[in-house]
């Protein structure tokens, strides 16, 4: 192929097809927020929502289309005259614009759904495809469930568009359905058989329910596809759609397999998906590929002596390719002495051999007793046993919340600063909040002075019963300051979330020694 041919374009449809799944339903301003995130990322294309389907779609992508620069953005509209209309009307003030309009062109589809015959579906598609060209000259056809249409009626109907002046020709596995060799046949047939294929961009849309979606889209491109359609986090109807980071680091990583040119910045590829979390509240399994919690974390021995050798031994791409920070090494009952030799001069300590043997037995003890060792157990272990502390800078004394249905929740903490030694009180304070944690972070960055963003904040039980530990994580930025987590956990979870702030704050101050 040549090589001005390989430039792949990367459709983005969380706007869209991510957000039509339970749960993921995002208000005008998170939307916003997304754009701007996909606008950073450098996307092509944003789907950024079906205006006609209701007003808050319709303002939405009018705001996008307003606020956003750089990407084309796109608005979906069914193959009839008021959702094209609908759509027009949405990306009026965008700059680069797309209508992006679709019907479906299976049997099971056309008969039971539209309740039409194929020659009305051509004839419905044509007609929003012209309508569509007459205002806006960029316009993409979707043939709904295309890998369950026959490849004859599909064949006419892309043709039939393409001359009605349809630019990007998309090919949905709309349920799921189809496999890598049979996706590939489809595009190789399209490509050969239809008239003035060469003009326009055949682009791939696939759904998950078998877990094919990322390994349809590729062989899709191997076969001649140049639009990948895809979400963040790979949300969307059922089982979702493809996943962005996981094709985009496919392409990255396997260069010889894949060579095409994206416009994509994969650093931020991992903010990216953070803020899908956040906005949408679907938590992304930690063996999700790319951007799971265990992606780039390695509790093995072996592993970890490997990684410690060298990352490439267990990393095909490193983490901070994604724009994280570094490689994790878990410490848990798999653990060698390699890694808790790391993991403790990591931690700040220094202890001679026969110290280091020590602690790794007593290590060894808790973690058959525990999933995963955190941090502060070491750091409290390696305490206890050598009474060598960590570079623990602030602790906290006491703290008290006011919450209730008919109070404004309010926070007072004590915290003292512990450095080199000296124990100074800081002055306690009373803030208020939104809720109560937010109430007490707030009391802690004032009684600190200090002033902070919270990107990650997560809590999880990590025993059952009435009495369960609760385990707090926070991710902050202390003004411009890179991401540093912190872990904290007690029977109470306010308590746990004041641990595991102070606890980040703890990784910071050490930054400044
Ligand atoms: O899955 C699908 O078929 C779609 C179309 C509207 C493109 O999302
Ligand atoms: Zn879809």
């Amino acid at each position: 192929m040549p090589e001005k041919n390989n430039r792949v374009y990367i459709f983005d449809t969380t706007l869209r097809d991510g957000e039509q799944c339970p749960g993921a339903s995002m208000t005008e301003d998170e939307k916003l927020m997304v754009a701007r995130q996909l606008a950073k990322l450098k996307i092509d294309i944003i789907e950024a929502g079906f205006p006609v389907s209701s007003p808050v779609q319709f303002s939405a992508v009018q705001r996008i289309s307003r606020e956003i620069e750089g990407p084309v953005i796109a608005a979906l509209a069914r193959a009839v005259k008021g959702d094209i209309e609908s759509a027009i009307d949405a990306l009026k003030p965008a700059k680069k614009k797309r209508i992006h309009t679709f019907i479906a062109t299976s049997e099971i589809h056309m008969q039971h759904k539209l309740n039409k015959k194929p020659s009305e579906v051509l004839k419905m598609a044509v007609e929003a495809v012209k309508m569509a060209v007459d205002s806006i000259e960029n316009v993409e056809f979707s043939a709904e469930d295309a890998t369950r249409s026959d490849i004859n009626f599909l064949t006419e109907i892309v043709e039939a568009v393409i001359e009605a002046g349809a630019r990007t020709i998309n090919i949905p596995d709309t349920v799921g359905y189809t496999t890598p060799k049979e996706y590939a046949r489809i595009f190789e047939s399209l490509i050969k058989n239809v008239k003035y294929g060469e003009n326009v961009i055949f682009s791939t849309h696939c759904h998950n329910d078998l877990g094919l979606a990322v390994a349809n889209s590729l062989t899709a491109l191997q076969s001649g596809a140049r639009q990948v359609e895809c979400t963040i986090n790979g949300i969307g109807e059922r089982a979702g759609n493809t996943a962005m980071e996981e094709v985009v680091m496919a392409i990255q990583t396997r260069k010889e397999i894949f060579p095409y040119e994206l416009s994509i910045d994969p650093k931020q590829i991992s903010k990216a998906s953070r803020l899908i979390t956040k906005v949408t509240g679907m938590v992304v399994q930690p063996n999700k590929a790319i951007v799971g919690a265990n992606a780039f974390a390695h509790e093995s021995g072996i592993h970890q002596h490997g990684m410690i050798k060298n990352r490439l031994t267990y990393e095909i791409m490193t983490p901070e390719s994604i724009g994280l920070e570094g490689s994790r090494l878990v410490m848990g009952r798999h653990s060698g002495r390699a890694g808790f030799n790391q993991k403790i001069i990591e931690l700040g300590f220094k202890l001679n051999e026969e110290e280091i043997n020590r602690a790794y037995e007593q290590f060894l003890s808790v973690a058959d007793k525990k999933k995963e060792v955190y941090e502060e157990d070491i750091i409290a272990l390696i305490d206890e046993q050598f009474g060598k502390t960590g570079d623990e800078v602030y602790k906290l004394e006491y703290f008290q919340i006011t919450s209730g249905s008919t109070v404004v929740p309010t926070a007072t903490v004590k915290v003292s600063n512990l450095q080199k030694g000296i124990t100074h009180e800081v002055e306690v304070e009373a803030v208020t909040g939104d809720g109560p944690v937010s109430a007490l972070f707030r009391a802690i960055e004032k009684a600190l002075n200090i002033q902070t963003t919270l990107e990650v904040f997560n809590i999880t039980p990590i025993t059952s019963g009435k009495d369960a530990l609760g385990e707090a994580r926070v991710g902050l930025k202390v003004k411009d300051s890179k991401v540093f987590y912190g872990k904290g956990t007690s029977t109470d979870i306010t308590e746990a979330c004041a641990k595991a702030f102070l606890n980040a704050l703890n990784k910071f101050e050490k930054t400044k020694a």
